[in-house]
């Protein structure tokens, strides 16, 4: 267990991204004793718009950096001596996994081996209240059938490169503990959805598109499942398994909260015809099947019973109040998503919807 009331300097990885800002959000404001270092390359996923309201603390600093960078890691572990490390950088789009595969193995599976090493060698003296926390996906245990849970012993057998990528340092970090001794925790979530969401994937993507009265493209049937968790219960997770959570364990981290897309898509139309004052029905006569993604996993579903009864987690909105709030932020902050999906978006969403 890592006490909190000790003055900490941690490391996030990630922390412009989606998620990652909001770690960062939480470990800045609930931890002042700590001091909170962001480093993130700003891929087309970062962006420090999504942390405009903490950048002033006096607890926190971003580093602009890359984490295949070996000397610059080298030298920000050396002079800031952090206590933890939460990497959450990553590359994190399936789509992008199939179409791009060794951008996924460089910064996910080399970006991780390189924390590690830093990591290793800046506490090889004492571990003593040190930790390497990775931030991983329930894409690496691949693909449900009809019926079943993943927990935190089903054998790993990811079908993307992504989740391909992800197991990889999944299981470096485990290796790193078994051989040197590293001190880690791992978490695998599910399906994030909220605020602050790129708009690729699902949920941005068709409330954007629903803004935009343009086609909301269903891969093959619609049929596949997911389970789906607002960010900010993902966020008050990894505080607890961080602080909480024991040395050279997984947990597994989910909603309780399992969609068919075409099920979840029509929910989405329906509120956002509410929110829009349009006719219901309206949103719903954008929704057009398109060709399958390859190697599409059928159903993901955790049983997360280990982070309830060891840590006491469980989701706090349920997906009718996550979505609303996610639906507000979107047509509260139609700035933030016009900058996100000028330049490059354009380019990239003609490649991947022709
Ligand atoms: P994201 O794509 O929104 O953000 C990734 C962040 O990492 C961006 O800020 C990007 O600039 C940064 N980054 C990318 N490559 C980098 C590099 N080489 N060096 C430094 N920074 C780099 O991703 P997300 O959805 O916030 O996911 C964060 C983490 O959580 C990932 O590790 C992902 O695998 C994991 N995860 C995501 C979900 C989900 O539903 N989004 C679910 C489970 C686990
Ligand atoms: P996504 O948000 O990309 O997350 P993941 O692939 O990591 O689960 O996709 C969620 C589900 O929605 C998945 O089954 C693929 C499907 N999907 C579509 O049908 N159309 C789309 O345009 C996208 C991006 C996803």
């Amino acid at each position: 267990m890592i006490r909190s009331a000790n003055k900490k300097t941690l490391l996030i990885t990630g922390g412009a991204g989606f998620i990652g800002s909001h770690v960062v959000r939480k470990f800045v404001k609930s931890y002042p004793q700590y001091h909170i270092y962001n480093l993130d390359a700003l891929t087309y996923a970062g962006n420090l718009e999504n942390l405009k309201d903490i950048e002033d603390y006096p607890n926190y600093t971003f580093i602009k950096g890359d984490i295949l960078d070996v000397a610059l890691i080298s030298e920000i572990f050396y002079k800031y001596r952090f206590d933890g490390i939460i990497h959450l950088a990553a590359e994190s789009h399936v789509d992008r996994s199939i179409d791009e595969p060794l951008a996924f193995v460089k910064t996910n599976v080399l970006g991780t081996v390189n924390l590690l090493n830093a990591a290793k060698n800046l506490w090889q003296d004492t571990t003593q209240g040190c930790r390497f926390y990775h931030i991983s996906t329930d894409e690496v245990y691949g693909t449900l059938g009809k019926d079943g849970l993943f927990s935190e012993t089903t054998a790993y057998d990811p079908n993307s490169p992504y989740s391909a990528s992800k197991a990889s340092s999944d299981h470096f970090v485990r290796a790193y503990g078994e051989t040197f001794g590293l001190p880690y925790v791992i978490s695998n979530c599910s399906n994030n959805y909220g605020p602050n969401h790129f708009p690729e994937k699902l949920i941005p993507l068709f409330i954007n598109n629903i803004m935009e009265n343009k086609a909301l493209p269903v891969y093959g049937d619609g049929k596949y499942t997911r389970d789906w968790l607002f960010v900010k219960d993902h966020a008050k997770a990894i505080d607890l398994v961080f602080h909480n959570g024991k040395n050279q364990e997984t947990y597994n981290i989910g909603g309780f909260n399992e969609w068919q897309n075409i099920d979840l898509v029509k929910l989405l139309c329906k509120m956002m015809d509410q929110k829009l004052n349009k006719p219901e029905g309206t949103s719903q006569r954008l929704i057009t099947f398109i060709a399958d993604r390859p190697g599409h996993d059928l159903r993901y579903a955790i049983d997360a019973s280990k982070i309830n009864k060891e840590l006491g987690w469980k989701p706090s909105v349920t997906f009718e109040e996550g979505l609303e709030k996610t639906i507000d932020w979107y047509l509260d902050n139609q700035e933030w998503l016009a900058n996100v999906t000028s330049g490059d978006y354009k380019d990239y969403y003609k490649k991947m919807y022709k």
